[in-house]
């Protein structure tokens, strides 16, 4: 296969994010099909980017695809995965897998072995992150003695309005806004510290008439040891712009701000040298590319499919460790 004919399968926002990225990063993919049952979004899509617009997966499989970007509301994740796999089709599926391990388990089980399947977590792409991690394994901070994640921002209208808000209903996202966009807070720091073994949490609901938890406040144990901080909080407010990370060490610390940012504090400047600058919306891009390369070329995915339970995991601890007031272990 020379070039790789994708379909977008869910014309909505995070599928904007992906057109753009496929925009820039990728040579060898085309577009071909844009679905989705609203037929104005598809029709939206289909005059963007040159594909045919189609109210099914079916639809775009009579087209000719190799792939579908499968990116809709949590709860017809695994419908529409399992309708690719059984096409034969690479996937590339938003996160998460689902919203219970017994889904999940269901996808991972369906893949063909000999085809493609990516989970969308983006945050393993993320310039900043990697950058992060190279300093850590360089000892720039010696040994990682604690992290903090701090994800806080006010709901975007993208994500949180419309004509199908389905992120305010339980039903439909199966949780808050930890397992949520908070998974892109999580992914980062099991790249730093380890996988993660437990969580003590709370959660609460600031912001009216979302059913799942709009904060969520926790504490992660690792298996290394350490011990991070995860904060995920939507709130309708304006907010302040403190770090989305911390690593702190026996010799330093790494900061990363939310204008892509990354300072490294030695001791010997008080306000830190900055060793890089990234971009969140850059993470798209090299996920776009390891997905083309693993398609068109074989070479293996950056993390594997299986890899993203981590933060599904992750996140129902912590509800579960809400509701007992406990440690809960994450692997159950
Ligand atoms: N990686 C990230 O940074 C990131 C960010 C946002 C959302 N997401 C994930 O992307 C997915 C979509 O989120 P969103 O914010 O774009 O939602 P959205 O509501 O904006 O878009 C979802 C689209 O799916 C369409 N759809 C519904 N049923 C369909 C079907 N059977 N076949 C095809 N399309 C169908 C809807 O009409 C809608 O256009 C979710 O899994 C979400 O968690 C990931």
């Amino acid at each position: 296969m020379k070039r790789l004919r994708l379909a977008i399968v869910g014309c909505g926002a995070i599928a904007d994010w992906h057109v753009n990225a496929i925009d820039v990063a990728l040579e060898r993919t085309d577009i071909v099909a844009c679905v989705d049952p609203n037929p104005d979004r598809a029709a939206a899509f289909a005059t963007r980017t040159g594909g045919a617009a189609c109210s099914s997966i079916a639809d775009a499989i009579a087209i000719g695809i190799d792939a579908v970007a499968i990116m809709v509301p949590h709860h017809l994740h695994e419908p529409l995965a399992l309708e690719a796999f059984a096409a034969g089709l690479h996937v590339l599926l938003e996160k998460p897998m689902a919203t219970m391990p017994d889904a999940c388990e269901r996808i991972l089980a369906a893949a063909p072995t000999d085809r493609v399947f990516m989970l969308a977590e983006n945050a393993q792409y993320w310039p900043e992150v990697l950058l992060a991690q190279q300093l850590l394994a360089d000892g720039a901070i010696g040994d990682l003695i604690t992290a903090r994640a701090w994800h806080c921002f006010p709901p975007m209208g993208d994500f949180y309005a419309g004509d199908d808000p389905w992120r305010m209903s339980l039903a439909a996202a199966g949780g808050g806004i930890a397992m949520d966009a908070g998974s892109h807070w999580l992914r980062p720091l099991r790249m730093w510290c380890g996988e993660l073994v437990e969580v003590v949490a709370v959660t609460g609901r600031p912001f009216p008439g979302m059913e799942g938890e709009s904060m969520c406040r926790a504490l992660c144990r690792f298996d290394s040891g350490v011990v991070a901080s995860f904060d995920a909080l939507l709130v309708p407010g304006g907010v302040s712009d403190l770090p989305l990370f911390q690593l702190t060490g026996t010799k330093g610390e790494i900061v990363i701000e939310g204008i892509g940012r990354v300072r490294h504090f030695d001791g010997s400047e008080w306000r830190g040298t900055v060793v890089g600058q990234g971009n969140y919306l850059q993470s798209y891009e090299g996920e776009w590319r390891d997905f083309e390369a693993a398609v068109l070329d074989g070479t293996p995915l950056a993390a594997s499919a299986r890899d993203a339970l981590g933060e599904l995991y992750g996140a129902l601890a912590m509800y579960r460790s809400a509701a007992s007031k406990q440690w809960e272990p994450v692997w159950v």
